[in-house]
């Protein structure tokens, strides 16, 4: 298994540009499902993540095109995906396959809007949380599915087609949202949904679905109005700028010091996130090219921060905002509301002498004057993205191991901080 070396205390400056988000680009490609016309996405990132959704889709019998690669000194970045689900020829989404990513229980709405009957596999347990269901199946219900578990798969029927509902939802869910959106978009009549996450990505996937000819109000609230429509058309949709990797950028740059601009950022897309980087004495500023970051002069403040839904501050930053205040001038405390047990990164970064004392959802951080370079690795994505940052501060060399958390989501990473000035080497598994 790859590692990821990192030998701290160089400052970023520079351009770093950012990719098309992950968590728009997967139920993106799944809106793919919903129609038998092509429909083409820009600016999709290279990703495991990607790479994994494109078989389980290419099962089900969507074809897959690519092409467009942008020219610039970093490859690969932002390709264009050409998706045509002619005919679906498997309504099954296999445990092997969606117990390894979890955003595929998504192709759930959509195969049972357009076929009329699905059976994917619940996605288990997480690392982060036990990360239920039972709001997808909720809103799946509430548009007319049929549902049973059996086995581990939920078996969904509608033989006569899903109807529009009105459903509220009593918590906020990212991914119930995307679910029940997909499939009211080709259900008969209106769909309501109260209570919808906003996050951007939400809007991103609506705006997708408009082009492929649902209408949708409400885009951007947590009230969707969708009228359905029998048949969807293809579309050209480019993915959104990705709000998780610009924080990230964004939070290294506050920890190391130095000065980047976050090309192609978005900072209504992280507001909350800016303004704490702000309190923690960083400069952000918003220009036409994108989100300069900078640091160059005076310490890091302690912060106080709890993770929200969108337009609160992100649980996906919190590992990222924790590394940061490591060593901040003082005791910062960070509650985590959304995953009840997304604190893996805590005892990693005691490893680098961070000081850090859990309580509950609760992590109190007391700022210490260096982090010294360990071995360390994490169980999720933005856990060992903590450590990267937490490695670009620390004295000496930090080692990171379990790399393929990192290529799940963050494209190029390494050629990213290397050509703003950071020592950091892959070291490919023997
Ligand atoms: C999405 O996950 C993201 N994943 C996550 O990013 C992100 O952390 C999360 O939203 C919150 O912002 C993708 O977009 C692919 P939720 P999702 O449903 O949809 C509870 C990353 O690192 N809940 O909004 O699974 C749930 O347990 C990933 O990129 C229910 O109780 O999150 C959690 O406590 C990690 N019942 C809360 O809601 C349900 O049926 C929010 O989860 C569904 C969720």
């Amino acid at each position: 298994m790859d590692r990821i070396q990192i030998t701290g205390g160089k400052q970023l400056n520079g351009i770093i540009p950012i990719s098309g988000a992950k968590n728009a680009a997967l139920p993106l490609l799944i809106a793919s499902l919903l129609t038998d016309d092509r429909l083409t996405l820009k600016n999709v990132p290279n990703l495991a993540d990607v790479n994994l959704l494109v078989r389980i889709l290419r099962n089900h019998g969507v074809d897959l095109a690519v092409d467009g690669k942008r020219t610039g000194p970093i490859q690969h970045l932002g390709e264009t995906f050409h998706l045509t689900a002619r005919d679906v020829v498997d309504t099954t989404a296999p445990y092997e396959m969606v117990s390894r990513m979890r955003a595929s229980f998504w192709v759930l709405g959509p195969l049972i809007a357009r076929m009329g009957i699905a059976k994917v596999s619940l996605p288990g347990g997480c690392a982060i949380g036990t990360r239920p269901v039972d709001l997808h199946l909720m809103g799946l219900k509430a548009l007319g599915a049929e549902i049973e578990i059996e086995g581990g798969y939920v078996i969904a029927k509608a033989p006569k087609g899903l109807r529009g509902a009105h459903i509220v939802f009593p918590k906020v869910s990212v991914g119930a949202t995307h679910n029940v959106l997909l499939a009211a978009a080709l259900a008969r009549g209106e769909t309501v949904i109260e209570n919808a996450a906003r996050e951007p990505e939400i809007g991103d996937v609506a705006d997708c679905l408009v082009k492929m000819g649902a209408r949708i109000d409400g885009i951007g609230t947590s009230v969707l109005r969708i009228q359905g429509r029998e048949r969807l058309e293809g579309a050209v949709h480019t993915v959104l700028p990705d709000r998780i990797e610009t924080g990230t950028f964004a939070f290294a740059v506050a920890a190391t010091g130095g000065d980047v601009l976050l090309e192609g950022a978005k900072a209504t897309h992280l507001k909350t996130a800016l303004d704490v980087l702000v309190e923690t004495g960083a400069r952000v500023e918003e220009t036409p090219r994108g989100i300069r970051v900078a640091r160059t002069d005076g310490g890091i403040a302690p912060v106080s921060v709890e993770t929200q839904p969108f337009p609160g501050f992100p649980t996906d930053l919190q590992a990222q905002l924790m590394a940061l205040v490591t060593r901040a001038g003082g005791t910062s405390v960070i509650r985590e509301t959304i995953f009840e047990n997304r604190f893996m990164h805590v005892q990693e970064l005691a490893r680098l002498g961070a000081d850090i004392h859990l309580h509950g959802d609760t992590a109190t951080i007391k700022g210490v004057k260096t982090l010294t370079g360990a071995p360390v690795m994490a169980t999720d994505l933005r856990a060992s993205v903590s450590l990267v940052i937490a490695g670009l501060m620390a004295e000496g060399m930090t080692t990171i191991n379990r790399v393929y958390h990192l290529d799940r989501g963050f494209e190029q990473l390494e050629q990213k901080l290397t050509r703003c000035g950071a020592l950091v080497e892959r070291i490919a598994s023997g």
